[in-house]
């Protein structure tokens, strides 16, 4: 069964270690991100974009297959159902539509109109139960081929989203999603820190956890950050793992294209880059 993150978040907190979000894009990066928790023991969150959620076919579909996996693969660790970076409409859709857990992403409103939408999502996830995330300070990355480096939040602001009682908050800290520019100055631990200090118990969450050096992740989990979200280095993963198999010419042996050889290396790399995430953020046998 879904659980919502607070629990796990809470423990991670208190325990010093991180849980991974994986975002997921179909059924194999699902079963692998999902296997590869039940095998390390480590409670985990799936996370899923709005555009991966109509790849998907929905997010009724995602929910439906998300549940059946949990069902028939047997897995007994705590998992969250998590919407990424979700619009207000988005977020409320996936409410709706079985999540067990919401990203409300605000950072492009006016900090007043952040903190409306936010409570009126507060409000309906604490009624049913579900973790909500807030955004402050936007998460850089790459657009059009520029990469923008990311913004560091406001720590007052940051202040004002935590107190509406949203269960973990997302605070640009120079993160930014997919590959870091080799002009990168690194995570600002001096606003991690003053963000820290306003924001008291409040899990953080680190975005962009694609690239960012070991010893910057450790430093950021010590500081008060218990979700770190992985998308881009997934993906690469299982590019590479595709394109090294079909350029080896194997998938024209045998069962020619079949896709469930087509895409078991790709499976393979998903889990084996999932594996060496938890146990960098230190969540194996944490469930
Ligand atoms: P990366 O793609 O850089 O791993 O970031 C993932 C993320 O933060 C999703 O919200």
């Amino acid at each position: 069964m879904l659980v919502s993150a607070r629990e796990m978040l809470t423990k991670a907190r208190d325990g010093k270690y991180a849980v991974g979000q994986f975002n997921i894009n179909n059924l194999e990066w699902t079963k692998a991100v999902l296997l590869t928790a039940e095998e390390l023991k480590s409670p985990v969150i799936l996370g899923v974009s709005e555009g991966a959620g109509k790849y998907m076919g929905g997010y009724k579909t995602v929910v439906g297959m998300v549940n059946g996996l949990l069902e028939e693969l047997n897995i007994t660790v705590p998992v969250a159902l998590h919407l990424d970076h979700g619009s207000y409409e988005g977020a409320k859709k996936c409410i709706l539509a079985g999540f067990s857990s919401v990203m409300f992403d605000g950072s492009h409103y006016p900090i007043a109109e952040n903190v409306q939408k936010t409570t009126e999502l507060v409000n309906a996830c604490n009624i049913l139960g579900l973790s909500l995330e807030a955004e402050v300070g936007s998460i850089g990355g790459e657009e059009d081929g520029v990469v923008g480096l990311g913004e560091c939040a406001d720590p007052n602001e940051c202040k004002m989203i935590a107190d509406l009682g949203v269960t973990m908050l997302a605070a640009g800290i120079g993160n930014i999603h997919g590959k870091y520019p080799e002009n990168w100055p690194g995570l600002s631990f001096e606003t991690l820190a003053a963000v820290k200090e306003k924001v008291g118990d409040m899990p953080l969450v680190l975005h962009g956890g694609t690239g960012i050096p070991a010893d910057m992740i450790k430093k950021a989990i010590s500081l008060g950050v218990a979700k770190i979200n992985v998308n881009t280095e997934c993906q690469l993963a299982f590019a590479e793992a595709t394109r090294q198999y079909i350029e080896a010419g194997k998938d024209q042996q045998g069962k020619g294209f079949d896709p469930r050889k087509l895409l078991a290396p790709g499976f393979e790399a998903i889990k084996a880059t999932v594996k060496e995430k938890m146990e960098l953020f230190g969540s194996v046998g944490k469930a």
